[in-house]
């Protein structure tokens, strides 16, 4: 790329499924996202990308489509979503950045970025990018951890937080991880070629003794009722908004029909192919095939 790349918040070698996910007592989260996901998925679609896939926790969601692939920066979280999900044909597993995706021009019809977007310094960039990997009239679902919650709402208040959860500027409160405000992230998703359908408002009850006290049932059926009303509001810790593409497909390069990946270091689409590499036949790069994943960071 020849704009400056920003920092990438690198999941290698991390237990982040286990440790946040499987004994990190987020049962509630995990399932409201579920609702959420089930409410906006389009029911049935050929080919759906998932970025930032980790290791595949909503990959079977996605069951109405044919194919999946899941793009993620870290090899080792997406060998445990294949350890997960299994090595048949209906998912590919590529290792690449989401700021230059390794695919061609109005590839995909349906996308999904849950819990992406709070790592991404530059998300507008990325949005861009991936318009244009999808085609007109796709669905994408994006996730985002919304600034303007209640919690900081009051902590703003009371004066136990310097930013204001107001303004639209992103906030970092710690490094690599940043919150957005709703109506920034609706700009950049207007400007980068989408059209707002649908925003759901998730995770209304993430308070800890709440989530002590009340069944987890409980909590996801109130969760999900609640949900309905992000339309008009928003002021809970995530934020699920199902757009679709407007506009002509953006084309910038003329794929050879059936080409699927792009050289990130060329954007040339043809390579030669052994069982152990991808070679971009334009710049000679070679990108490596480890164990069914797709490798394409690092050039
Ligand atoms: C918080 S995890 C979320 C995983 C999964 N979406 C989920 O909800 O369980 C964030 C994921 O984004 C990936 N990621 C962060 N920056 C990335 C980038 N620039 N390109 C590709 N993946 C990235 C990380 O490797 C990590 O697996």
């Amino acid at each position: 790329m020849s704009e400056e790349h920003p920092p990438i918040c690198d999941y290698e070698g991390s237990d982040y499924q286990t440790s946040f996910w499987d004994q990190g007592g987020r049962a509630y989260e995990d399932q409201v996202e579920a609702v959420a996901l089930h409410r906006l998925l389009p029911p049935s679609g050929e080919l759906l990308l998932e970025l930032g896939a980790g290791a595949g926790r909503n990959t079977s969601r996605y069951r109405g489509f044919k194919r999946v692939v899941l793009l993620d920066y870290s090899l080792t979280q997406l060998q445990q979503a294949q350890e997960r999900l299994g090595k048949s044909g209906r998912y590919i597993y590529v290792a690449g950045d989401v700021y230059s995706m390794p695919f061609v021009d109005a590839l995909f019809d349906a996308a999904t970025m849950i819990r992406v977007l709070h790592h991404l310094a530059e998300a507008s960039r990325v949005l861009a990018q991936i318009r244009r990997v999808l085609k007109q009239q796709s669905t994408f679902i994006l996730e985002f951890a919304s600034k303007q919650n209640l919690k900081a709402i009051l902590r703003y208040f009371l004066r136990q937080q310097d930013w204001s959860p107001f303004t639209p500027e992103q906030v970092e409160f710690a490094p690599l991880n940043f919150d957005f405000h709703p109506k920034t992230v609706r700009a950049w998703l207007s400007e980068a070629g989408f059209e707002i359908n649908r925003q759901l408002t998730v995770s209304h009850f993430r308070i800890g003794l709440l989530k002590r006290l009340i069944p987890t049932k409980i909590l996801v059926a109130l969760d999900s009722i609640a949900q309905f009303t992000g339309n008009w509001w928003q002021l809970t810790p995530s934020v699920f908004v199902k757009s679709k593409t407007v506009g002509q497909d953006i084309i910038l390069s003329y794929a050879k029909a059936g080409a699927f990946f792009r050289c990130p270091s060329c954007e040339n689409d043809e390579f030669a192919e052994n069982p152990e590499a991808l070679i971009c036949v334009s710049c000679g790069s070679t990108w490596p095939i480890v164990d069914g994943i797709y490798d394409f960071r690092g050039k």
